[in-house]
């Protein structure tokens, strides 16, 4: 039985930062951040949304009440919670109008847990052919304004439903992971901003790299021209990028330029929108089969997951024949041509306003026009709106 990615959602704000604008307010070339980085513009997220509203948007445009019918694990995975006991996938099933009789979960392991989340859905199917997992990764990516890792923030959700005869991509069932205890990223307790070693973390990210692609292809046998495309978690554009040239170093030049021309397809979504963490690698997913002129049924797609603290994972899929028809990229195309650019000034503003100590908080959504927003905080109490 094959099992894997039945339907793949994304969403993110409708605001964002030009980021060569950004880099002329910090003093630095544009360059730097649209090439250097590999970004063009970055995500706003305003007080209105969250993790929990930022993924329920994301399910929103692939859930039918069939899907929802079926359901019955929800995983929701996320560095941005918004509450040290209470799941967002128990939120996020309310607002979804999910059956009760379901396990709600939340999964941390920085940008990584989505990828857990995936991996186990899997094994619950395996043991439940007859229902389907819900798996979210939504985050907002925060370092800090005029920080180094300021041009590397973003925010948004991927939803993903797992189901027994996926139609979108088989998950294979080989995979490898690797994990160390590294202080390359981490976020403590009160601080609304990732703490980070920046240069480390860009280096052991492709040592990981290295070491689960090599141990796949251990175990495997599979050679490196037998995928069509390798994914990457993509912290900003560039980090993928030096993780394919670490793979691509002494390959047949012919096989790199292909493997090269289908990473350029997978990063052009988190160009617009910067770091998803959690949902980062799927963006690119998503990215990849929206764009990518060249896929087909059958092909081997590679996957590289990282989460700072540090855990990979590679592991690979295969193109379900009609794929394309599971896929919306003129829906994609809009969500983000559409979104309002804000000053870096109006960006500062909405950076600086977030506030996850209030007791009480009435939030003005009318300039919000999400299916979902957060209304605000009524006793310490978060209120969502489903419109
Ligand atoms: N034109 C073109 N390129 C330029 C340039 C110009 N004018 N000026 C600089 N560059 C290039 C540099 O050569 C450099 O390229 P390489 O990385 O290929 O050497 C790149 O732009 C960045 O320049 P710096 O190294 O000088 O940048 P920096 O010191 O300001 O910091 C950073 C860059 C370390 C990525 C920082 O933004 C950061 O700490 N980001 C957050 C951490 C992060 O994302 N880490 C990724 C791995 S961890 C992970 O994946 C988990 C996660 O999601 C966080």
């Amino acid at each position: 039985m094959q099992i894997g990615i039945d339907k793949l959602g994304f969403y993110t704000s409708d605001l964002y930062v030009d980021m060569a604008e950004l880099a002329q307010a910090r003093n630095e070339d544009p360059n730097k951040y649209l090439i250097g980085i590999g970004q063009a513009k970055m995500a706003v997220i305003p007080p209105t949304q969250d993790a929990v509203t930022l993924a329920a948007n994301a399910c929103s445009k692939i859930l039918t009440e069939e899907d929802k019918k079926q359901i019955d694990l929800v995983i929701f995975a996320t560095e941005s919670g918004i509450d040290n006991s209470k799941s967002s996938a128990v939120y996020l099933s309310r607002l979804l109008g999910l059956s009760h009789y379901l396990r709600a979960v939340e999964l941390k392991q920085a940008c990584y847990g989505a990828t857990a989340a995936l991996q186990l859905a899997k094994g619950h199917v395996a043991l439940h052919p007859d229902k389907k997992a819900l798996v979210v990764g939504a985050d907002i990516a925060r370092y800090g304004l005029h920080t180094k890792g300021e041009p590397t923030q973003g925010g948004g959700a991927c939803a993903m439903v797992i189901a027994a005869n996926p139609r979108i991509l088989a998950l294979e069932d080989t995979c490898s992971y690797y994990m160390d205890d590294a202080m390359d990223f981490w976020r403590p307790f009160d601080h609304t901003e990732a703490l980070v070693d920046g240069k480390f973390s860009a280096n052991i990210y492709v040592e990981f790299f290295q070491k689960v692609f090599e141990a796949y292809q251990a175990q495997t046998g599979i050679r490196i021209e037998e995928f069509k495309a390798l994914l990457f978690h993509l912290p900003y554009t560039k980090q993928g990028l030096k993780g394919l040239r670490a793979a691509l170093a002494g390959v047949d030049p012919l096989v790199a330029g292909k493997l090269l021309r289908q990473f350029e397809f997978s990063r052009q979504y988190s160009r617009q929108v910067g770091n998803l963490y959690t949902g980062s690698l799927y963006l690119g997913l998503l990215s990849l089969l929206n764009l990518s002129d060249s896929l087909k049924a059958h092909e081997r797609l590679g996957l590289f997951s990282y989460g700072s603290g540090a855990q990979g994972e590679f592991f690979s899929g295969l193109l379900m024949p009609g794929f394309e028809k599971m896929l919306d990229p003129v829906f994609y195309e809009q969500l983000l041509a559409h979104r309002k650019q804000v000053s870096v000034a109006e960006y500062e503003q909405i950076f600086s306003a977030l506030d996850m100590r209030a007791k009480d908080l009435v939030l003005d959504v009318s300039q919000d026009q999400a299916p979902f927003v957060f209304t605000g905080i009524s006793e310490y109490q978060r209120q969502y709106l489903a419109r």
